[in-house]
């Protein structure tokens, strides 16, 4: 056993050689949209392949609680089906108690968008992590738009108490960061208004919200700006039609793998399913700049480029990295995959700078610093200044203790960094990964030849 459970702890050794085929859970950003959607919609959704991490647990139960009929259904905790019978959102309900969103802040902020178009009372909360992270962003349109929102800091911090009011007024709303979930619930919001709600983000973010829109019925107009924003619009009233869903496989789990094979000196790994939305596929090309080896074959086609998840099956393979200068506006379209970015850096020859992290800090975890004194226990030269980090990379890594916050991401990126670096690493607090991608460590142990 080369990976072993040690309580709170993990120990990762260095892998001789990666090798194999992964297939990584549903994607959780389009689960958690295809059961909200399947809320809002009247009668039956099926939604297969579908995320069975935390995170997506707690949509589904948050979707019961407002009245759905929801069923899940299959062992394979990288894709599970759903079976959602909805009364549509005339039919819901005022929840008994209150909404436990977890860990997951898509679940609060997305969930706090559409119960702001409910004239009912509604309390969001979660564990200490989301209790922690900035929800002015969405109190604050979600309140200009009508809805009463009440919580502690000033209604910036959970738990959120809402009370929602029905039509809501339409807003014309900029986000005041590239946020897709600032971007949802204000959509989302917008379903329940009476005219036109506008979305308008300086630089684009994940479209799963609304390429799932228009393929349930709602016709969300996009505008894509030259400078790289976006400005969406709907109109209140737009009926969501309920629809059978398939969830790609999630490119943020993916991502791990994609580093793996890309700094271990003998690697292949094959990646199944992998969803490569435009929007959320600059990990692939942030690697390919650095120097990675990574095919991506087309599986299929989406039906629709502008409705449908395209998806590809990726062989990445052993590389010689390099440092990259990084933009700030890859930074949000890669915000997820920047920890293990991080680490290929680390290992890759030169410097990466990576400017305009300062959302990381909003995260799980504060991700900046959890990176930095992560990778800086295994020996990396990682420094921070303001929002930016530098890595100046190539020096071999050494097992260490490192510890996770409970982070999700953190907790995979350092064990993908055990599998290059001399030694043992310890990984504090390993569970968490089991938000986003439950079975993770037991793909570690089985990618190892
Ligand atoms: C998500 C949007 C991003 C991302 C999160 C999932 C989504 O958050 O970090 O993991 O599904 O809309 P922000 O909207 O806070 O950037």
């Amino acid at each position: 056993m080369t990976v072993v459970p040690l309580g709170p702890t993990i120990a990762v050794r260095t892998a001789p050689r990666l090798r194999g085929e992964v297939r990584p859970p549903g994607d959780k950003s389009v689960s958690h949209r295809a059961l909200l959607l399947a809320l809002l919609a009247e009668g039956e959704s099926r939604i297969s392949g579908a995320g069975d991490g935390r995170d997506v647990r707690a949509t589904a139960a948050v979707a019961a609680a407002l009245g759905a009929a929801v069923e899940r259904s299959g062992d394979d905790a990288r894709a599970v089906d759903y079976r959602v019978v909805s009364p549509g959102r005339a039919g819901l309900r005022e929840p008994a108690g209150v909404l436990d969103c977890q860990n997951s802040g898509t679940t609060l902020r997305l969930t706090a968008g559409i119960l702001a178009g409910l004239a009912w009372f509604a309390v969001l909360d979660g564990d200490d992590s989301l209790r922690g992270r900035p929800m002015g962003r969405i109190a604050a349109p979600l309140a200009a738009m009508g809805a009463t929102i009440a919580g502690r800091a000033g209604a910036t911090l959970p738990p959120l108490a809402i009370t929602g009011r029905a039509p809501l007024l339409p807003i014309d709303h900029t986000t005041p960061v590239p946020s897709a979930q600032v971007k949802s619930a204000v959509l989302l919001a917008g379903l329940a208004a009476e005219g036109t709600t506008t979305v308008r983000e300086a630089v684009a973010t994940r479209d799963h919200t609304e390429r799932m829109l228009r393929a349930r019925g709602v016709a969300v107009r996009t505008e894509r700006l030259p400078d790289g924003g976006a400005v969406h619009a709907l109109d209140g009233g737009a009926r969501v039609r309920p629809l059978d869903e398939r969830v790609p496989g999630d490119i943020s789990g993916a991502a791990f793998w994609l580093v793996a094979a890309a700094i271990h000196p003998d690697a292949e790994l094959t990646l199944r399913n992998v969803g490569t939305n435009p929007t959320r596929r600059a990990i692939i090309d942030l690697l390919r700049r650095m120097g990675a080896e990574i095919e991506v074959r087309p599986v299929g086609a989406a039906d629709d480029e502008e409705r449908g998840e395209p998806v590809a099956e990726i062989v990445v393979r052993s590389s010689t990295l390099r440092g990259i200068d990084v933009t700030a506006a890859e930074v949000a379209a890669a915000i997820d995959e920047i920890p293990a970015l991080c680490l290929a850096a680390a290992v890759a020859s030169g410097r990466t700078v990576i400017p305009g992290v300062g959302e990381l800090r909003h995260k799980e975890s504060d991700r900046v610093a959890g990176i930095v004194a992560g990778l800086a226990a295994l020996g990396a030269r990682v420094t921070v200044d303001g929002d930016t980090i530098v890595i100046d990379g190539g020096r071999a890594l050494e097992g260490a203790p490192v510890e996770t916050h409970g982070d999700h991401r953190l907790a995979m990126a350092f064990a993908v960094a055990g599998l290059v670096a001399r030694g043992e690493t310890l990984i504090r607090d390993p569970g968490s990964a089991d938000v986003s991608y439950p079975g993770f460590f037991g793909e570690l142990e089985r990618v190892r030849a």
